[in-house]
């Protein structure tokens, strides 16, 4: 049996947008977006949270960050903690993107430390895993999907994984242009559901969210839709303008 599980699709507007463009962007999506059963998340940099979730109160917007430190407070200059996400308006957190990982070396067992935090602080995570270029040429594809997923949500239970979304982005795919095929997507999907049901049972593994992300755009959003384990799209670069991120947002209008 298949669960009908909510389509999120998100934005991540990276290190763009000052607080009057973003208060802008919110503003005019709101109505290009009213008449969509999708749910938008959009993660946006740590100064504009606060005025995007204001703007975005009432619609069918959710605010996020891109990241967070694992504590609760202290002396970690440069930090944020999750305490703080919630206070200015996030309703969620981008956790082990590969621009994490890769850029800032954050390994998996610190991306589930974050996981954790962010979960008990009530914050809902979006934890990204995707394996590089040369892993793949190695065919060590769903080995490092195995390891990545496994470790990064160590020791969240079954209860927690109801509010956990995962993310696949192959990282050869990001920002390339050169997005997986639907087919590749939705085996990896596929093979992570597999993974998830290993651990936390059958009924969390049709349950939970799975977006992919990498380069994706209103001419392929619906290819990916269209595969049953993809349940939503994480989106950098097309997120940015308007334009683009509506016409994702209504996919299933495109050709
Ligand atoms: P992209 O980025 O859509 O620009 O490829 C995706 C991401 O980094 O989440």
């Amino acid at each position: 049996m298949t669960a009908v599980r909510q389509k999120i699709i998100a934005g991540n507007w990276k290190m763009y947008k000052t607080i009057a463009e973003a208060v802008d962007f919110v503003k005019n999506l709101i109505p290009l977006i009213k008449e969509s059963p999708v749910s938008v998340y959009l993660a946006v940099p740590f100064t504009v949270i606060k005025p995007a979730a204001d703007q975005a109160k009432g619609s069918s917007i959710f605010i996020g960050a891109q990241n967070m430190n694992d504590a609760s407070e202290g002396a970690f200059t440069g930090e944020i903690a999750a305490r703080m996400l919630k206070d200015a308006g996030a309703q969620f957190v981008i956790l082990g993107h590969s621009e994490r990982r890769h850029l800032f070396h954050e390994s998996s067992e610190l991306v589930n430390k974050k996981v954790r935090k962010a979960l008990s602080e009530g914050l809902q995570p979006i934890v990204c895993i995707g394996e590089t270029a040369s892993e793949r040429a190695d065919g060590a594809t769903e080995k490092v999907l195995q390891e990545q997923l496994l470790q990064s949500l160590a020791g969240v239970s079954a209860l927690e994984m109801k509010h956990v979304i995962l993310a696949y982005e192959p990282v050869w795919a990001i920002g390339t242009g050169q997005a997986a095929t639907p087919e590749d997507a939705e085996a990896m999907h596929r093979f992570c559901r597999k993974c998830i049901a290993d651990v936390w049972g059958e009924d969390v593994s049709q349950q939970i969210v799975i977006q992919y992300g990498g380069s994706v755009k209103p001419a392929n959003a619906k290819a990916f839709m269209d595969k049953e384990d993809v349940d939503g799209l994480l989106v950098g670069g097309a997120s940015l303008t308007l334009d683009t991120f509506s016409n994702i947002i209504h996919y299933h209008s495109q050709s």
